[in-house]
């Protein structure tokens, strides 16, 4: 399959170690221009950049699988996320790419639990929220070959509760309780 990441920073190229297990990824960063999107394509930008990238190439990422990683949180105060209540950038993701399937993944993940494949003694497990279940699947397939699990977290609202995990983990970091390293694990 080929694959799109948007981004060269940590979280771009974490999730693309793993997805060169098997598929042909590019890379692009904030001064590229894209010219051709594959049928993924993995947002692994700060959340201000996807509104701009979304306008830019809207027409474009029709019919792909859009991949929006982010954390939305306030880094001024780290006291809350810059999203409303009743939503995620994700859920305004898809809004903006009404043509796009958009799901939401990776954000629950912190970089060195995708390098690694672990957390503790768990295998790094993938959330992923959206509503299109063959756009789920896409994304499984693209990372059957590598050692992340992947897990349905339902559809796209849940991206919210999906984005409080991952603020949440990020704050017990932040306030060196955990490591950057770590993080939550699940049991299957
Ligand atoms: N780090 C983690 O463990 C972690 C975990 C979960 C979720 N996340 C989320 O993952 C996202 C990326 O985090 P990160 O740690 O990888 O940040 P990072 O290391 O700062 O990398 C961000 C990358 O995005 C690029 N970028 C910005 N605007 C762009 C655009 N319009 N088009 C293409 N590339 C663009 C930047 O390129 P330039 O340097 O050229 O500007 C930079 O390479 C964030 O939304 C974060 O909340 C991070």
């Amino acid at each position: 399959m080929k694959i799109t990441i948007m981004g060269r920073g940590n979280m771009g190229k974490a999730i693309g170690h793993n997805l060169a297990m098997g598929n042909e990824v590019a890379y692009y960063g904030s001064h590229d221009t894209v010219q051709e999107f594959g049928d993924l394509v993995i947002l692994a930008v700060p959340y201000p950049a996807l509104a701009s990238i979304a306008k830019q190439y809207q027409q474009e990422l029709k019919g792909k699988v859009v991949v929006d990683i982010t954390n939305p949180l306030n880094f001024k105060t780290w006291d809350e996320l810059v999203v409303p209540a009743d939503s995620s950038a994700a859920q305004q993701l898809q809004t903006a790419l009404p043509d796009s399937q958009v799901l939401k993944a990776f954000n629950t993940n912190f970089a060195a639990t995708l390098m690694s494949g672990k957390v503790g003694q768990n295998v790094t497990t993938v959330l992923v929220a959206g509503d299109d279940d063959d756009a789920k699947q896409v994304l499984k397939d693209a990372l059957a070959q590598s050692p992340l699990r992947v897990m349905d977290a339902g559809k796209l609202k849940r991206a919210r509760e999906l984005e409080a995990v991952g603020f949440m983990q990020m704050t017990l970091a932040a306030s060196k309780q955990i490591g950057w390293d770590g993080g939550f694990g699940l049991n299957a």
